[in-house]
């Protein structure tokens, strides 16, 4: 079964799926985007994620492509004919194709680009083990709070991630303070047992998963501060974790080598994991053998 994208109004295989080559996402990444993840069938979290496209779009003033209905139509569209039970939904709205000018185009016809991949999300011995980071300075530009495609930061950060054998790079702001990973949220649990995580600003993408998570907290009663936090904070800490579309929550046990409290996975994060799971109405797909 092929692979299924949407490209400007029409469902194509995915090798045959092409944008302009004067497309403005490709020449200047004029543009933001939106992942969604689909879990056991359901589109986890679409409320948040439209409405964080509609703030990025209108950040830059770029148009809706389609109506907010009509995307939200193509989503289901493009996870059916990918038969995706549990996928990463892509959405990409760019400027659109124009001759290229740093200018906007005066008639400006944005690009839509929706894409689905199937994937397995985290084995459970991940979640069993946690994972590592390492740290980076934050070398992006000062608007983090808009979902920009312009990601080389991020690609650079995974990559050196990757090679030193972590799963996520943690960026560091000039002062020392953690801002979040490269493409998820940071939290930490402090000696004193409080959840904290930085408060949403154009240092950070504030991420819907993040306020989801924030939601599941105040409902299980567990305090939380929105603040900034140092390493040296996370490694005196009793538990880490990043959050994100793609990975939910998900424990970090070991920072630049160095383990977070017993370097084991603690239980604040598997709760509030569980806890977003119950809120997408879906068994984790982690336990799904
Ligand atoms: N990344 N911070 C950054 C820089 C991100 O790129 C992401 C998401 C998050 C978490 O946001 P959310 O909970 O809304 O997924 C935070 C997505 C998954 C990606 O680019 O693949």
């Amino acid at each position: 079964m092929p692979r299924i994208a949407y490209v400007n109004g029409r469902y194509l295989p995915h090798g045959e799926a092409s944008i302009h080559i004067e497309d403005r996402g490709f020449q200047f990444a004029d543009g933001v985007y939106e992942v969604v993840t689909v879990v056991g069938g359901k589109l986890a979290d679409e409320e948040g994620h439209l409405t964080r496209l509609a703030r990025s779009m209108n950040e830059l003033s770029i148009p809706w492509p389609v109506k907010p209905a009509t995307l939200r139509f193509i989503m289901r569209e493009v996870v059916r004919r990918n038969r995706a039970d549990n996928a990463l939904l892509y959405i990409q709205v760019t400027r659109g194709a124009a001759p290229r000018d740093f200018r906007f185009p005066k008639d400006p016809a944005p690009s839509l680009v929706l894409t689905c991949r199937r994937t397995a999300f985290q084995p459970a011995s991940l979640l069993e083990k946690g994972v590592s980071v390492i740290t980076m300075p934050d070398i992006r530009w000062l608007r983090r709070d808009i979902k920009s495609v312009s990601l080389l930061p991020q690609v650079l950060g995974k990559q050196k991630a990757f090679e030193a054998g972590a799963f996520e790079g943690w960026q560091l702001d000039p002062d020392g303070y953690v801002t979040e990973g490269c493409s998820s949220n940071a939290w930490i649990v402090t000696a004193d047992g409080t959840l904290v995580t930085r408060q949403p600003s154009n240092d950070i993408l504030n991420g819907i998963t993040r306020l989801s998570l924030l939601e599941c907290a105040r409902e299980l009663g567990i305090a939380y501060k929105e603040r900034p936090f140092t390493v040296a904070e996370a490694l005196a800490g009793r538990e880490a974790f990043i959050s994100s579309a793609s990975t939910f929550a998900l424990p970090v046990t070991r920072i630049d080598g160095k383990p977070v409290g017993d370097g084991k996975p603690g239980p604040l994060a598997r709760r509030l994991r569980q806890a977003y799971m119950d809120h997408v109405g879906t068994p984790d797909p982690a336990s799904i053998k």
